[in-house]
């Protein structure tokens, strides 16, 4: 799957799901941040609404199930209700949130929908700011509108998000489904590598700063200090580009994306702090560095209460559980800022996932979907006291 925001495969998955909705008899809406959603109003006026959704982009190359699995499945959880006549007390909406996968920002549409958009995080997007620019006018919308995608709290009841696991926990444990209690905090930097571009032939191998060989020891570093010193935690170098980029020059600049992950705010200070040093050492071999944060996450706790509905409706389901944490990021940690929210996993054959190998059992995919359904209708009572 190849659905970066705004590509044309993606603008297709989200008019598909439009039409779907649409063909249920169900509301169709799409907010000022591009979110897509699908309504079936409560009977009761002046109900809130109880949000369940996910994304339909991908990472470049991706897999089937991250992110459509949860939009699909809520879609389908309308569509249950609707048939069976359910009265609740909340309108139900099933939404496709933009660009949960920072093609552009990361978590664009949830983030501006829970009044999180500062115009801070719009003016140095991870993806540059000329393709948020040109995605949004794509998909006609505006930069200076996202944020009046905006709810208030008031108005939503809660959030829930089947999601594929994406590791390899529940396989490994031979449980049917993962509640998660906590998802990880990250943050992202741009690291810049500047040394002298040089000619390849004629310039001395003991004479030369390579700012491309800054940038694989800073790589090699990063690998080395995680395993070494910060057990439960992961740093990734996903992107390395050295410039001028040609066979026959050595490289006067590299541009380095770092990204690193854990559940626990102090790790996540000093791991900062161990890998910027890590690269500042490139500085005393004659380089300069710099270090531009790009996105910051805290650690998002789920709600209680919505955890525990998900193990009674599982456990009435005859399906295992266990509480987990998640290590990729989801639209939930924006949800969660504003209103109960919580996820249910279901499993990923071998852990893989953001590439193509993907891989969830159907018996899963339905399992996730039939606890979406439950804990949709258990909340009804739960949150009516
Ligand atoms: C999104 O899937 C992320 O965790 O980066
Ligand atoms: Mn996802
Ligand atoms: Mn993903």
């Amino acid at each position: 799957m190849n659905r970066p925001t705004f590509s044309d495969a993606h603008l297709a998955a989200r008019a598909w799901f439009l039409e779907r909705s649409v063909a249920a008899g169900f509301e169709a809406r799409v907010d000022a941040a591009g979110n897509h959603s699908a309504v079936l109003p409560s009977r009761f006026a002046e109900a809130p609404t109880l949000l369940l959704g996910s994304h339909l982009d991908t990472v470049p190359n991706g897999g089937r199930f991250d992110g459509a699995l949860g939009v699909v499945a809520a879609l389908e959880v309308l569509r249950t209700t609707q048939d069976g006549h359910v009265d609740l007390p909340y309108t139900l909406e099933a939404i496709d949130f933009t660009d949960e996968e920072g093609t552009l920002v990361g978590l664009l549409g949830s983030r501006a929908l829970a009044g999180a958009l500062t115009p801070d995080v719009l003016r140095a997007p991870r993806g540059g700011h000329d393709a948020l620019l040109h995605g949004l006018a794509r998909a006609g919308l505006t930069a200076t509108r996202l944020a009046d995608a905006r709810r208030d709290p008031r108005t939503i009841a809660g959030y829930l998000e089947l999601h594929i696991e994406q590791g390899p926990v529940l396989e490994n444990e031979h449980v049917d489904i993962g509640i998660v209690s906590t998802i990880v905090g990250s943050r992202s930097f741009n690291l810049t590598f500047k040394g002298t571009a040089g000619h390849a032939g004629t310039t001395p191998m003991d004479a030369r700063r390579d700012a491309g060989l800054a940038a694989a020891t800073f790589v090699v570093g990063v690998h080395e200090t995680v395993l070494r010193d910060f057990p439960n935690c992961v740093a990734t170098v996903g992107r390395v580009t050295f410039e001028p980029g040609a066979f026959n020059v050595i490289a006067g600049e590299a541009q380095v994306a770092l990204e690193f992950r854990s559940a626990d705010p102090s790790r996540l200070d000093a791991l900062e702090d161990a890998l910027v040093f890590r690269a500042r050492e490139a500085e005393t071999l004659g380089h300069t560095v710099e270090v531009e944060p790009v996105g910051r996450w805290e650690p998002v706790p789920l709600d209680t209460t919505v955890r525990t509905a998900i193990a009674h409706v599982a456990e009435a389901l005859g399906l295992s559980t266990a509480e987990l944490a998640s290590g990729a990021g989801h639209d939930a940690q924006a949800l969660a800022q504003i209103t109960p929210s919580g996820m249910i996993f279901v499993p990923s054959v071998d852990g893989v996932s953001h590439q193509p190998g993907e891989q969830t059992a159907w018996d899963d995919c339905l399992n996730g979907a039939n606890i979406l359904l439950g804990t949709t209708l258990e909340l009804a009572e739960v949150f009516a006291g």
